[in-house]
């Protein structure tokens, strides 16, 4: 479920029509099966089904031809998820059979007629086999006394009314599609612990737990864990010898049992998870995460044993859903090509042959990886280090794979490295060795891009490593981005003849009332107003130039905040970035304070956007890149973090060459009080586009301006404003963001776009952007991505799931 593809829409709804064709002709059934009875698999014979028939016990067909797998499943709904699977969960061929006997229980046998799997301990005779509407399938004597359970075998799933007992276990799938059992396991300990670990496959030792409930009170045994239950109103919960509970599944549960469906399974990536699903279905609904553990499966598993939530030498990230991706390094790659979760080699080879120990940096070189680190497998530990002597040491070391720098302690390790991680949280510095001679491209990731965009730099490495493991491509990359720097730098300074004075770090000029009223004509020309005063167009002489600008003059400055402004201006004048409008100078005089901006030709995005004529799907696309990539850096990347807090189309420029401009940043803190208290009178931003955390009372993050970047990205997408004026029978166009999801939900996308061929014939990225904007517009701001995760969702460097609806975690307390 976690990787969603984007195209798991239609699938969706192919497997709706192709399962409704057999449901609606399932005969009538009371969920009893009579000794005698059985099964073959093939695609004719009908499965087992529960009294209500949402469940199934039987021969499910799996994707490889011929091959089927004996389970339980949800039979009605499109995805079929299967909860439970017999014969260790290994397929079996067609023609295969599964018989209900008296004094044996469950047989399964193969075309030939061998036995494959049974039932365990059946020793007395059956009356009858049940297909409970739970998902329970039971064998039952004659007297009612329950001999076999599917419920006291679990696989990777438990269900509501299903209990687990002290020493019980679940273990995860090897992979989405292998259900034979997997590293992770699911345990509740005899001491009262439940926990959550890897193992060794082959021998079933357990490693160090990365979940761990604290159910376990060695003074009292009274207080110790004795069983987990999923009781039938879906709550998850570890009930002590006490009878006290210890709540897994959050209290304030909004999905009733009698409206949804409810699972909770151990995700073959180690994430346990329960989820619901609506009971009336569509072709979009699907299950959908309402709690999981570990918090943060790339950090929480730290065991010097075993290779982490990855394979050996790979590299962990965690994406929106909470679950793991795995990536290999630059310069290694996959083991077994097909288990991208799976451990990664290195392409070259390492050795300590005396080339090697002679000439360490001649031969090898070191890519740095930022935020990234292998937690274990370090063999020493260089302290105080700076960076240059960790460079140094690795590349002279020959048993040296990678050097971690954090602080100023420099970490040498080996292979094969585990616990692989990149995370904001790691705040330090990984450098790679690799062997020049395997790269064609010799030269590492550059320092070239100017110093104002240093941090921009990282960026692109950290996103490369993302690209693929190929140590050759990523190199053609970071050239093809330093390229594209470089002409955009070129071309601003050759047309705009103030671009230099952004991009150089200077300080901000600081000019006299008089010189501002001088070069606007005393105020003559007014190009807007808006929350903060009226913009004003002038022309100014900056040294030998005279530059247009645009001067905004502030008239409702908060009075405490008027000795904070110079400070304010201070962190406005030192970003430099593309995708922001650049600040000249200041006028800081008496009661006149005013920002003098460089004048873009093109005006707004809004007039761009709302006029007369379309604009291209192209040129839509690159502008909702740029905002982006902007609000990554001034979430980000500038030394204080900068909340915009007033994202929309009037706030965002166009320049020469239609790039995106964001104007306004910084500006929101000079007029509240606190930003991270809201004051139900002082919310800023505009209806429309802000986030619910305004009127809740809830913090103000960075999180808003996601939000409101959300409700532009649908603008941008469908060229209509957030809130319209209803016309006749076009009411439900009103909303844009109800309206969006809604034909997101439906599979209409093409209303959306209207007409726009251009859109219509590029529906793989119309269909990204779209799905950005709907998680980005969720209520739940813990739910949105950041702009980074934004951003490379945009550009299709990391894949982007399906979204909730907006208001489904409904945001209330
Ligand atoms: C279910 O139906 C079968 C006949 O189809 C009948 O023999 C059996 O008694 C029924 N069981 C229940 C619990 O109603
Ligand atoms: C089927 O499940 C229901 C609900 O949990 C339960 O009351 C009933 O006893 C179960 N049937 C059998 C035969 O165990
Ligand atoms: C699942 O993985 C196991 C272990 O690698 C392998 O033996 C088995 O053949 C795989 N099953 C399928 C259906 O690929
Ligand atoms: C158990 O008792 C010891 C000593 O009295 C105490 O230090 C410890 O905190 C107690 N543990 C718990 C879980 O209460
Ligand atoms: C153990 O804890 C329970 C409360 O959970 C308390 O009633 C009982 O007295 C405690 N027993 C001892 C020996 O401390
Ligand atoms: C990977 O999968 C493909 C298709 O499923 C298969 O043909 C190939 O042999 C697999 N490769 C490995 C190394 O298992
Ligand atoms: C590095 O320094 C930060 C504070 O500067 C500190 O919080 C952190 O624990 C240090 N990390 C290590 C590994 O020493
Ligand atoms: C590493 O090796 C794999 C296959 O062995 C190859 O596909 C990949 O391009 C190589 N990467 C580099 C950086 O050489």
């Amino acid at each position: 479920m976690a990787c969603a593809l984007p195209h798991h829409l239609f699938f969706f709804f192919f497997f709706f029509l192709l399962f409704l064709l057999p449901f609606s002709t399932v005969a009538q059934t009371n969920g009893t099966v009579a000794v005698g009875t059985s099964i073959t698999a093939n695609t004719k014979d009908t499965p087992w089904l529960s009294p209500s028939g949402v469940f199934a016990f039987g021969f499910k067909p799996l994707q490889e031809k011929n091959l089927f797998l004996l389970s339980i499943w949800y039979h009605q709904i499109p995805d079929q998820t299967v909860v439970w699977y017999g014969n260790d969960g290994i397929p079996i061929s067609t023609g295969s059979k599964l018989d209900l006997t008296g004094d044996r229980g469950l047989v399964l046998s193969d075309p030939q007629g061998n036995e494959l799997w049974k039932s365990q301990f059946i020793v007395d005779s059956v009356a009858y086999g049940f297909m409970n509407d739970t998902g329970n399938f039971l064998l039952v004597r004659s007297d009612s006394f329950n001999l076999w359970e599917s419920f006291k075998y679990p696989t990777d799933t438990t269900l509501p009314t299903q209990i687990m007992e002290s020493g019980g276990v679940i273990f995860s799938r090897l992979s989405e599609t292998n259900f034979s059992q997997g590293r992770f396991q699911f345990r509740l300990l005899l001491d009262g612990n439940l926990v959550l670990n890897t193992r060794d496959i082959t021998t079933n030792f357990a490693y160090d737990a990365y979940y761990i409930s604290g159910t376990f009170d060695p003074n009292n045994s009274s207080n110790s864990g004795y069983q987990v239950i999923f009781n039938d109103a879906g709550f998850m919960y570890i009930l002590r010898r006490n009878n006290q509970r210890f709540d897994l599944t959050p209290q304030q549960l909004l999905f009733p049992t009698t409206e949804y469906y409810h699972r909770a399974t151990l995700n073959f990536d180690g994430v346990f998870t329960q989820y619901y699903h609506p009971k009336s279905f569509d072709s979009s609904t699907k299950w959908t995460p309402i709690w999981s553990a570990p918090d943060n499966i790339c950090l929480n598993i730290n065991g010097e044993e075993g290779s982490g939530a990855c394979g050996f030498n790979s590299i962990c990230t965690l994406n929106v859903y909470k679950r793991p991706e795995c990536k290999c390094p630059p310069g290694y790659s996959l083991l077994d090509p097909n288990n991208t979760y799976g451990s990664c080699k290195p392409n070259f080879s390492h050795s300590c042959s005396e080339d090697d120990i002679n000439s360490g940096e001649e031969l090898y070189d070191l890519l740095p990886l930022k935020d990234t680190a292998w937690l274990t497998c370090k063999y020493e530990h260089l302290q105080p280090a700076s960076e240059d002597l960790c460079r140094k040491s690795c590349l002279n070391d020959c048993f040296c794979v990678v050097a971690l720098l954090l602080n100023d302690s420099c970490f040498k390790k080996k292979l094969p490295l585990s616990n692989g991680r990149q995370d904001r949280s790691v705040n330090g510095q990984a450098f790679l060795k690799f062997r020049k001679s395997d790269v064609p491209l010799v030269r590492p990731p550059p320092p070239p891009i100017p110093k104002p965009e240093k941090k921009g730099g990282t960026l692109i490495i950290v996103g490369s490593v993302f690209l693929g493991s190929s140590l050759f491509i990523n190199f053609v990359f970071i050239g093809a981005v330093c390229l594209g720097f470089f002409v955009i730098y070129h071309k601003k300074s050759i047309k705009n003849s103030h671009g230099d004075h952004c991009a150089a770090e200077t300080n901000l000029r600081c000019f006299t009332y008089k010189e501002v009223a001088e070069a606007t004509d005393g105020f003559k020309e007014e190009l807007g107003s808006g929350a903060f005063g009226i913009v004003y167009k002038g022309a100014i002489q900056m040294g030998s130039r005279v530059v247009v600008v645009a001067v905004k003059k502030l008239d409702r400055l908060v009075q405490e905040r008027e000795k904070e402004f110079k400070a304010e201006v201070n962190v406005i004048g030192q970003t430099h970035h593309k995708n922001l409008v650049c600040l000249l100078g200041f006028c800081d005089e008496g009661q006149h304070r005013m920002l003098v901006y460089e004048f873009l030709s093109n005006g707004t995005l809004a007039s761009f956007l709302f006029g007369e004529k379309k604009p291209s799907w192209n040129q839509r696309t690159q502008i909702a890149l740029g905002i982006a990539r902007g609000l990554v850096y001034l979430h980000e990347e500038c030394s204080t973090q900068i909340i915009h807090c007033d994202i929309k189309p009037q706030n965002v420029l166009l320049d020469d060459y239609y790039n995106a401009r964001i104007s306004d940043f910084g500006l929101a803190k000079l007029l509240m009080l606190n930003q991270s208290k809201t004051n139900p009178a002082t919310i800023r931003g505009t209806k429309g586009y802000v986030a619910a955390e305004w009127f809740n009372r809830k913090p103000i993050t960075a999180k808003v301006d996601v939000y409101s970047y959300g409700v532009l990205l649908l603008e941008i997408i469908t060229c209509r404003r957030s809130v319209c004026d209803l016309e006749n029978g076009e009411e439900e166009k009103g909303i844009l963001t109800y309206w969006a999801s809604d034909c997101f939900q439906d599979g209409k996308l093409d209303a959306l776009v209207e007409n726009d061929m251009e859109a219509l014939n590029d529906w793989k990225m119309l269909e990204r952007f779209l799905m950005v904007g709907i998680w980005c517009i969720q209520e739940d701001p813990s739910l949105r991505p950041t702009m980074r995760k934004v951003t490379q969702m945009l550009e299709g460097v990391v894949e982007v799931g399906l979204p909730p609806s907006p208001s489904q975690f409904s945001y209330t307390n």
